[in-house]
């Protein structure tokens, strides 16, 4: 889709982003309507859409549909519980036949509809349809909407053997959302066939208050991309609205995007995680005949299925959120809890909670299996550990009686000297760097022969400062371990994992940590521009931070000239908001100068604040900046710092249209 159709798409999905924010945390009068009797959906719908892996385009058809349906069945997915098979916007033809119809796109589905939908179920498998509650769909392609055709065009899709029906908010005309809803969910029972109801409506007028009779799931936010910012702004909007999720009637965060390649497995372990632990609709939506065994292991770990999939149907509720460390628990049937430890910050944290305080009752220990190393272990109470950058520890807490039978659990990390609390771990090539590993005893009995191990790559050194092991690790205590570490001269600057590993008695117990270490190059000396500068990281709101080119949204290279104003720029980066772009500077630069504003790109559309942080201390702000504002000058000193970031916000009226440039953007170093 060009840059131009997809803004326009966006511009349509903009206000649930605002709206869904300010859900109320109280269980209101509402949640005690009747739930819609279609019996359906008892748990969270598991299932595949195309639309995050294809959009609207030609590899969408009857061929990719198929052969989705026999991977379900040939790898695992249909046993580890995908069940729907469903087609998103673009299956039909722009305009309907002369008796009112859809017509299915010739192209596409040469077959028809149905012929597809009775090979999905000669699989043991059901089919989904999608549509708009409006005159035309949301592609820009238009296709025909069900507003005003309700009836007929339930019936059709029954005729077809329509199972699941997603019904999406484009071209509403107006109508109020009740009234559209509830008018398609009547048309579907009348036809007699069960058929899951999925309200797509980005959560524009707070579905979760009045949607439980109309559908069994709603959307709660605008459109998910497949990169971190995004997912992480849709757990945000989706995990307050707890009390308004139940067996048939759900919240709907958006469908998947693990295995789409925006972001890293860890990133995807989490958004997995997040979606289960808040009993959301899994939907996958990457193309699984192209999946890493990666991708396999995540869709298909049983445990965390199991999470999302509990009969009791509670979504999980956040009990703390210490600046970006979440603690989301989830009450399980049989008295588990599940438990997400969840690490938004982009640097190692320690996250802990206790069996208490995820309302579990008093015992002398407990059991917590690690539902992604899966691994159980006992713990006298705490419920913590070593969580990296972007990730999740996703446990399953017990009050089994059988806790003594399991090692203690061994809580590894790392801590090391940091430029501000939240910074990555930075080594400079042939330089020794410091850091310490650190293995804490939080069961309720002792750890023996307890040693720790740190691997790093190949040529790396790694000197053990102070001792490595010892004969007990009591309950509570601690063995701590300096070491010093250096990358060979000449390594790459880039980002290295290394292997922290805990051994001890019983029973030949392991605990490990990954460690991610950023190997950092000096800026070159004197005046370099941004765009050419290697940067540590780079998150972005849409597609990529674009070197010396606006962003695009979509893939790499896709951005055009930088431009503000009437001022054209050859120089900077173009990004989305929100976005977070992390220099290292090392100490040895002075300043940053650039030329800020929204691109020209943005259509006359937009708002956002640019923002120069060193060492996490804020040292310029441009204040939020739209459209016509023009281009503004910011500089700022860096005497001394680490570290260099770059953020632009959404300027607190959600991203879209948000194409943000740091046009001519240059750093002054020595
Ligand atoms: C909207 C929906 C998406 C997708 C597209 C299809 O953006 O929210 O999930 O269905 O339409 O055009």
């Amino acid at each position: 889709m060009s840059v131009r159709s997809r803004l326009t798409a966006i511009g349509l999905l903009a206000l649930p982003l605002l709206l869904g924010a300010t859900a109320p945390l109280a269980h209101p009068a509402t949640v005690a309507a009747p739930a819609l009797d279609n019996g359906l959906a008892k748990t969270p719908q598991m299932g595949f859409n195309n639309w995050n892996a294809t959009h609207c385009r030609a590899e969408f058809n009857e061929s990719m549909v198929k052969g989705i349906a026999d991977l379900f069945v040939n790898k695992g997915l249909k046993a580890a519980g995908y069940q729907y098979v469903n087609l998103d916007d673009c299956w039909a033809l722009p305009q309907r036949d002369s008796a009112g119809n859809l017509v299915p796109d010739p192209v596409r589905f040469p077959n028809g509809i149905k012929a597809v939908a009775d090979y999905v179920h000669s699989k043991g498998l059901k089919f989904g349809l999608y549509s708009s509650a409006g005159s035309k769909t949301c592609d820009t392609n238009g296709f025909p909407g069900g507003l005003g055709h309700e009836k007929a065009d339930a019936k059709l899709w029954a005729s077809w053997g329509v199972d699941y029906l997603k019904y999406d908010n484009c071209n509403n005309e107006g109508v109020d959302a009740k009234q559209r809803y509830t008018a398609m969910r009547d048309a579907l029972a009348a036809t007699g066939r069960p058929i899951l109801y999925s309200l797509c409506e980005w959560g524009e007028n707070k579905p979760w208050t009045w949607a439980k009779d109309v559908g069994n799931s709603w959307r709660t936010t605008g459109d998910i991309s497949d990169n971190w910012g995004s997912m992480l702004s849709i757990f945000k909007q989706n995990v307050g609205l707890a009390p308004y999720a139940g067996p048939g009637h759900w919240n709907d965060p958006d469908m998947l995007e693990v295995g789409n390649g925006g972001m890293t497995d860890t990133e995807y372990r989490s958004h997995f995680s997040l979606w289960s632990i808040m009993a959301a609709p899994l939907l996958i939506g990457s193309d699984i005949r192209k999946a890493t065994s990666a991708t396999m292991e995540i869709l298909t770990n049983k445990e965390v299925i199991a999470v999302d999939q509990d009969r009791l149907g509670a979504q999980g509720q956040e009990i703390s959120n210490a600046s970006g460390l979440h603690v989301i628990s989830k009450p399980l049937s049989g008295g588990d809890r599940a438990v997400a430890l969840f690490n938004e910050t982009a640097a190692p944290a320690t996250i802990s909670t206790t069996a208490a305080k995820v309302g579990l009752p008093q015992a002398g220990g407990y059991t917590v299996r690690d539902l992604w190393t899966h691994t159980t272990r006992e713990t006298a109470g705490t419920i913590g550990a070593v969580v990296p950058p972007h990730g999740t520890v996703l446990l399953r807490v017990g009050n089994d009686r059988n806790w003594p039978q399991y090692p203690p659990a061994v809580r590894t990390g790392i801590e090391f000297p940091v430029a501000y609390p939240g910074a990555p771990v930075l080594a400079e090539p042939g330089k020794a760097a410091k850091l310490s590993t650190v293995a804490v005893n939080d069961g309720a009995a002792n750890a023996t022969n307890a040693r720790v191990q740190l691997t790093a790559p190949q040529g790396w050194t790694v000197q053990p400062q102070s001792a490595t092991s010892t004969p007990k690790l009591a309950p509570g205590k601690e063995l701590r371990t300096q070491w010093a570490l250096t990358p060979p001269a000449g390594t790459k600057p880039g980002t290295y994992s290394l292997a922290v590993r805990t051994s001890y008695q019983p029973q030949s117990s392991t605990s490990d940590y990954q460690l991610a270490v950023a190997v950092v190059a000096p800026q070159p000396g004197g005046t370099s521009g941004l765009g050419d500068d290697q940067w540590i990281s780079a998150d972005n709101g849409w597609g990529p931070v674009e070197r010396n080119t606006s962003n695009g949204e979509q893939g790499a290279g896709d951005g055009h000239p930088m431009k503000i104003g009437s001022v054209s720029y050859a120089k900077g980066l173009g990004v989305h908001a929100p976005s977070t772009v992390e220099y290292y500077l090392g100490g040895r630069c002075t300043s940053v100068r650039s030329t800020v504003g929204l691109d020209e790109e943005a259509n006359g559309n937009g708002s956002v604040s640019f923002e120069v942080w060193a060492d996490g201390r804020k040292v310029a702000d441009s204040g939020v900046l739209r459209a016509g504002s023009g281009g503004k000058a910011l500089t700022a000193d860096l005497t001394g710092a680490s570290l260099l970031r770059l953020v632009v916000t959404d300027g607190g009226d959600g991203n879209t249209y948000d194409h943000a440039d740091w046009a001519g953007a240059e750093l002054t170093c020595s």
